[in-house]
């Protein structure tokens, strides 16, 4: 994967914009030439100055500036540099680009040109989760455009939601996914991942169920799509958006989800990351199970339910690629080497798990486990660990295949 050597960079209004000055430190210390425009909400939080002496170039602000039309017009300005990159795309330059509207330099430039368009909102969670906001987004991706999406957490408004820029280091990982010819690495391949706990009923009130919040199998799904795969999402009850440009399919229970993947397939990759339920009960009552005493003890009976990733491995449509997740309280490498060769997967991605760890957390620290290699991951967002893995997947398919 190769970095562009060139970026038009469009700084949108934003409390994140101060986060684009550290993003263009990143791009300029890997070679980039960065040029960038600072759109009028942009300038109420950084300086065209503090731009460029980051760029070491001129930054522009105006679309009628003569200068600028004689020195460089905003087609030529649009097509120059490799990639567009909006960092941060604010709500209101997202609903410009769905409308089409041209009424600046910034979105003139972004109707003009002929490369590939990348952004990385930043707004207020409301705003993301708008339904105007998610029919623009919804819209630009149609359009070809290239989603790096927000994260969740503590806003400058002191609100908590999904609407912070992705970090700069994720942005430079998108830079890299693009390759040179402007398509994108996994273009092409088809990929199934599973997310999310699995719940098997026990009446039709109650249920057997885990803590898994579906946050990393959500996390592959996007950065796999990111990378231009085609990907179908099996989901458990989650409490989290549908990642971009996936298809989502939920399902409740372990069989559900063997039917769905089975039904999914043929596919490249398959990443199962959800928690799926190990037992059912033997029998699922039809009516609400009544206690009649208080002291009343209820006795049920599991019997093991299907294995998804194991079947699918075994599946003769098997994917090329089979990644199973192994979410483990003790011994962690030694049960997860023993469960890759058991449920035939080419890799297994096992972290330790329980008290204050991995599940419903925002981070995550894996082992890589292959036939040949143990990989060390330390801690890092669940989101960095996902582009991590699927960096590996695209090496893997351009070495391998
Ligand atoms: O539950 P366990 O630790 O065995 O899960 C390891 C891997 O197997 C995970 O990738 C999980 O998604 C998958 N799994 C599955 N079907 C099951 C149990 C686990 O696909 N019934």
């Amino acid at each position: 994967m190769a970095l562009p050597k060139s970026v038009l960079l469009i700084i949108s209004g934003s409390v994140a914009s101060y986060k684009s000055l550290e993003l263009i430190r990143l791009m300029r210390a890997e070679g980039i030439t960065v040029t960038a425009i600072l759109t009028k909400g942009g300038a109420e939080f950084i300086t065209p100055l503090a731009v460029s002496a980051l760029t070491g170039t001129k930054t522009y602000t105006d679309l009628f500036s003569l200068t600028d039309e004689t020195e460089m017009g905003h087609i030529q300005l649009s097509r120059v540099a490799d990639v567009v990159l909006v960092a941060p795309a604010s709500a209101n330059i997202i609903a410009n680009m769905a409308a089409g509207l041209s009424n600046d330099l910034v979105t003139t430039a972004l109707l003009a040109t002929n490369k590939p368009v990348l952004i990385a909102p930043a707004m207020n969670h409301k705003m993301w989760s708008h339904p105007a906001t998610q029919r623009n987004i919804t819209q630009l991706i149609a359009d070809g455009v290239q989603l790096i999406a927000p994260t969740a957490g503590d806003m400058a408004c002191g609100e908590t939601g999904v609407g912070r820029m992705a970090e700069p280091a994720s942005i430079m990982h998108a830079l890299a996914a693009l390759p040179a010819t402007g398509g994108q690495p996994l273009a092409g391949k088809r990929a199934i991942v599973t997310s999310g706990p699995t719940i098997e009923s026990i009446d039709p009130v109650r249920y057997l169920g885990n803590r898994s919040s579906g946050k990393q199998g959500h996390a592959v799904a996007q950065a796999l799509a990111d990378a231009g795969a085609d990907v179908t999402l099996l989901c458990g009850e989650v409490n989290l958006p549908n990642p971009h440009g996936v298809k989502v399919v939920r399902i409740h229970n372990a069989e559900s989800m063997l039917a769905a993947a089975t039904a999914a397939l043929p596919a490249d990759i398959f990443v199962g990351a959800a928690a799926v339920a190990d037992w059912k009960p033997s029998i699922t009552a039809p009516q609400k199970i009544k206690k009649q005493n208080v002291l009343d003890i209820l006795t049920l009976e599991f019997l093991p339910t299907v294995d998804v990733v194991a079947s699918i491995a075994q599946n003769p449509q098997r994917p090329a690629l089979v990644v199973g997740f192994a979410a483990e309280t003790e011994n962690v490498i030694e049960h997860a080497r023993a469960k890759r060769q058991r449920k035939g997967c080419d890799w297994i991605l096992a972290n330790e798990v329980g008290a204050a760890l991995a599940f419903g957390m925002d981070e995550n620290t894996v082992t890589l486990i292959s036939a040949t290699e143990e990989e060390h991951w330390p801690l890092a967002s669940k989101r960095a660990i996902a582009e991590k893995l699927v960096s590996k997947i695209i090496q893997h398919f351009n070495t391998a295949h």
